[in-house]
């Protein structure tokens, strides 16, 4: 058995960035004496153009990652006590964000079984103090997607002023029922979506991310950057990966297959997982501790997690179909 390390820990793009990122990346590393483009206008303009509709740079704030897009949102919303609703179990930089400005985390957890957000729960939990409502869609750690029906039927009841934050990092991978969010915005509702080019794009290590949101929203909550804040690389890499949606196609289709791959293979073991349509996937081992010891033995670095119902969980990020494989191996050998 090969014991070569593999990280399924951190849901990173196992075919890498784009031959285009790496041009783009190496054209850019023999100007780094230069500050970079004093506003990030040219990537967001590539961001209205591939998104279309009638979207426009003015509809985008970009950040070195979709973790400050999440800190900005949070710097702009909450003074000291404001409340942000969160629904465990989910992406915790929400939780550091609020920390950081001394706002009060109210969890509304997931469905312990679905994991579905419970939107009449979520809606009784709003008080004058609630800022932000963190929709995480496909929730990390679980990959479960919130159908957009369900999604629409919430932001229809959420009070004005209430602001929801859509984070779609993983909406690349999405193959079901999926909320059409920027519909939503275009429609002039209160909702900032967070998107990533860490995943999809492959481009984790560059730190690169944007948020979505109505004009205004966006002079709100990307009011805190700082001038030459994202650097000539990142934003010349952006560009750069959005021209290559091929890559984003193939990375797709890649991880849609682990993904039914693992599917199948979990059903044969008999072991407990959550329906994924992210680009890893939650499962409940009967001895969590015991397959992550054996994942580990075998060179497999996975994400121990909580899962819906605090139930021990390990969340595996989908990778190439020989990591797969080792995967459901080391998995067996631990049911046998
Ligand atoms: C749900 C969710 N939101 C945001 C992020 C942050 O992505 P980035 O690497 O752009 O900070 C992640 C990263 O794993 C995530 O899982």
């Amino acid at each position: 058995m090969s014991h070569e390390p593999a990280d399924l820990s951190t849901n990173e793009n196992p075919l890498g960035p784009s031959p285009a990122v790496k041009l783009a990346v190496a054209r850019e590393a023999r100007r780094v004496h230069r500050y970079p483009a004093r506003d990030d206008s040219a990537l967001r303009t590539a961001l209205a153009s591939h998104h279309g509709r009638d979207l426009t740079p003015d509809h985008f704030f970009a950040g070195s990652s979709a973790s400050e897009i999440l800190a900005f949102l949070a710097r702009a919303a909450f003074a000291p006590g404001d409340e942000g609703i969160v629904c465990s179990p989910t992406f915790p930089v929400y939780a550091h964000t609020m920390a950081h400005q001394d706002a009060r985390l109210v969890d509304v957890p997931l469905d312990p079984a679905t994991a579905v957000h419970d939107g009449d729960r979520i809606l009784a939990a709003i008080t004058p103090r609630t800022r932000l409502i963190y929709i995480c869609n496909p929730g990390n750690p679980t990959g479960v997607v919130l159908p957009a029906a369900d999604f629409r039927a919430l932001l229809d009841r959420v009070p004005p002023g209430v602001v929801v934050v859509a984070d779609e990092v993983y909406y690349q991978y999405v193959a079901a029922d999926f909320p059409d969010t920027i519909e939503q915005i275009l429609a002039g509702r209160d909702v900032v979506i967070v998107h990533s080019f860490s995943k999809g794009y492959g481009m984790a290590g560059l730190r690169l991310g944007y948020g979505i949101a109505r004009p205004d929203l966006v002079r709100r909550f990307g009011r805190f950057r700082l001038t030459y804040h994202l650097s000539a690389i990142a934003q010349a890499a952006g560009v750069a990966a959005l021209t290559d949606q091929g890559h984003v196609e193939k990375t797709v289709a890649l991880t849609r297959d682990g993904r039914r791959f693992l599917a199948v293979e979990l059903d044969r073991l008999g072991i407990r997982y959550w329906p994924s349509e992210a680009n890893f996937v939650l499962i409940a081992p009967a001895a969590p501790e015991a397959a992550l010891a054996r994942l580990a033995a075998d060179g497999i670095q996975v994400r121990p997690v909580e899962g819906p119902g605090r139930v021990a969980c390990l969340r595996i990020s989908i990778g190439r179909p020989d990591m797969n494989r080792r995967v459901i191996d080391a998995l067996a050998q631990e049911t046998a």
